[in-house]
């Protein structure tokens, strides 16, 4: 980045922050200077990352909240604990994600690759807009995917879960064509807030993304292993969307390489964009509260 930290006396949330694009994109944030609280779902993996880029950046403040963010309970208990704890938030960058192989159900009975990809960018999201509010210029960050391509039909509204047919990679592009339609939903409705909202495709990226599933994926990421690109490369659009100045009022963006690209017509459907955040507001309880209005 440019010279000189960026992020001195702003607050800054990261989702998935203990492994891969995410881990790496806290490194550069911290060199920038921002307050990290980083969102880990295991402890010790949690503290030894804390550590690594306390050590590694020389910027102390580096803590960690704990939640499994496939657990909406678990969402909520972590978003309240921050917002007990009457820090501001300048920058909220979700990025934990999964891909799975065999169609499976989180603690509230929602298919995993929807919940966790989507519904937790959703919902999490909505429980600290008001303090992005209140802390503006704020923005916020997710982290998407050009998988979103493989969605050929758009949102499945019909099969959203993928309880009549489930494949994985048409379960996990469904999740990051939500990604991109959450985007631009939110984006107009932040309008003129101080809030901004964009979201980004990282590349091909060699992290462990995957590494826990059967084999079929296992072999996709041993395929990205050899020619995706590195954690720190992959965390370039994050990192640019989160601290450039250049991007302070860019807003409802899809960007790659730290460049605005166009996704399909499918993440730019008005209308569907609409319909999912109505469903992804009963799904996670929100409804009655008219969240992000
Ligand atoms: N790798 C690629 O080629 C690629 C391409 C396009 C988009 N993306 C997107 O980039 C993002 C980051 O992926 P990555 O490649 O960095 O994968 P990764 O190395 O597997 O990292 C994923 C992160 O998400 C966390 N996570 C997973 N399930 C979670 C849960 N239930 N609760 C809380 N945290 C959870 C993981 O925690 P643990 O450390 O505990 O596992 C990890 O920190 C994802 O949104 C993915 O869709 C990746």
């Amino acid at each position: 980045m440019s010279d000189g930290p960026q992020l001195l006396g702003k607050t800054c949330m990261i989702t998935g922050a203990s492994n891969g694009i995410g881990k790496a994109a806290a490194h550069e944030l911290a060199k920038e200077g921002a307050e990290l609280l980083l969102v880990c779902r295991d402890a010790q993996r949690a503290q030894a990352t804390v550590e690594e880029i306390k050590q590694r950046s020389g910027n102390p403040k580096v803590e960690y909240l704990l939640a499994d963010l496939s657990s909406q309970a678990d969402t909520r208990r972590m978003a309240n604990e921050f917002l007990a704890s009457g820090k501001p938030l300048h920058i909220l960058l979700n990025n934990a994600g999964a891909v799975v192989q065999f169609r499976s159900e989180t603690v509230d009975g929602i298919e995993t690759t929807f919940a966790l990809n989507h519904l937790a960018y959703f919902l999490l999201t909505n429980l600290l807009l008001d303090r992005l509010r209140e802390s503006s210029p704020a923005r916020i960050v997710n982290v998407s995917s050009d998988a979103h391509k493989r969605a050929f039909h758009g949102i499945n509204f019909d099969d959203i879960e993928g309880k009549k047919s489930y494949g994985t990679l048409k379960a996990y592009g469904q999740s990051k064509l939500a990604n991109i339609l959450f985007t631009k939903e939110l984006a107009s409705r932040l309008e003129g807030s101080g809030v901004t909202v964009n979201c980004l495709h990282p590349g091909f990226v060699a992290s462990r993304f995957g590494h826990n599933n059967g084999r079929f994926m296992q072999g996709v990421m041993s395929f990205i292993q050899v020619f995706g690109r590195t954690n720190e490369k992959g965390s370039e659009s994050s990192v640019y969307l989160c601290a450039s100045p250049e991007v302070e009022h860019m807003n409802g963006e899809y960007i790659y390489d730290c460049k605005v690209t166009q996704p399909t017509e499918h993440a730019l459907d008005r209308e569907a964009a609409k319909r999912l955040w109505q469903l992804s507001a009963e799904m996670t309880g929100l409804a009655d509260s008219q969240p992000g209005s």
